[in-house]
């Protein structure tokens, strides 16, 4: 067997020796929203070192787990603690968990993060719906044998966040009074910020905010045939476009003062989806 399917089969038969629960909808929430999972409806959590065969050898093995439970009655997987390409793990195994949630039946994905303006029109504490992506940064997570239980060898990647959740996302922010932008993200790798030269690159190549998550994530959802939005808060000005230097004490800071309306356009877009 195809040995990236083989440990998300060992992983998916963990899960299910531990619970049945069958969620419609998948998160997966950055910055900002960590504690999100504590407004919901918890039926069940499973730490991530329960679960045989998934990477936590390193900042994971205290604080991931996967929350099983409903959001205004609607049945969702909230993956809290991303694994992040830069903390060292095979990018195949980066986009695991978001497979695995897949594979518990979870058809849609909701991708959250904290990311860095590089358009100039953008201020910290805006929310960006994310209309596209560029990936070409950081490694495939489809290099290697095709797991073709998942899907094809060559997936289109033409609409990776889908319009029919992008229309539906804008108008619950604008029932919301939450002013929405909309633009591309670019994933890098981290976990340095960028150079100001590399943003001025990442704006020439047409991305509006940068980060180091959700992008690949996003491609593993799609080449299984889940429909895929995201969103992401604006939470500095990328290097270079202010005389601050980046930290991350003010990405967390950013995020946390604008993580109660980001939580109510998630519940409100999780009940819509
Ligand atoms: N760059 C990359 N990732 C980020 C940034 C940034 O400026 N802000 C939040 N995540």
């Amino acid at each position: 067997m195809n040995k990236v399917y083989e440990k998300l089969t060992t992983c998916l038969k963990s899960v299910r020796e531990k619970t049945d629960f069958q969620p419609e909808i998948a998160l997966i929430l950055g910055s900002g929203l960590g504690d999100y999972a504590e407004e919901i409806q918890v039926v069940q959590t499973i730490d991530y070192t329960e679960i045989e065969g998934f990477p936590t050898s390193t900042v994971l093995g205290h604080k991931g787990r996967f929350v099983f439970g409903y959001v205004k009655e609607v049945p969702v997987v909230i993956m809290q603690g991303r694994v992040h390409y830069y903390e060292g793990y095979p990018i195949t195994d980066v986009v695991l968990p978001t497979r695995l949630m897949g594979m518990m039946g979870a058809k849609k994905l909701i991708l959250t993060n904290a990311a860095g303006g590089v358009n100039f029109d953008y201020q910290p504490g805006d929310f960006m719906l994310i209309t596209d992506h560029i990936t070409t940064a950081v490694p495939s997570p489809l290099i290697g044998a095709n797991v073709e239980e998942l899907g094809v060898r060559f997936p289109d990647m033409s609409e990776v966040y889908s319009l029919r959740m992008r229309d539906l996302i804008k108008e619950e922010a604008e029932k919301l009074g939450i002013a929405l932008k909309e633009g591309v993200y670019v994933q890098l790798t981290g976990p340095s910020y960028e150079t100001p030269a590399e943003i001025r690159m990442c704006r020439t190549w047409g991305a509006d905010a940068v980060g180091m998550s959700t992008a690949c994530e996003a491609m593993a959802a799609r080449h299984m045939g889940m429909e895929v939005c995201g969103i992401s808060c604006i939470t500095n000005l990328a290097a270079g476009m202010s005389k601050k230097q980046l930290s991350h004490a003010e990405v967390q800071e950013t995020a946390d003062r604008v993580a109660m309306q980001f939580k109510a356009l998630v519940t409100a877009v999780v009940s819509r989806i």
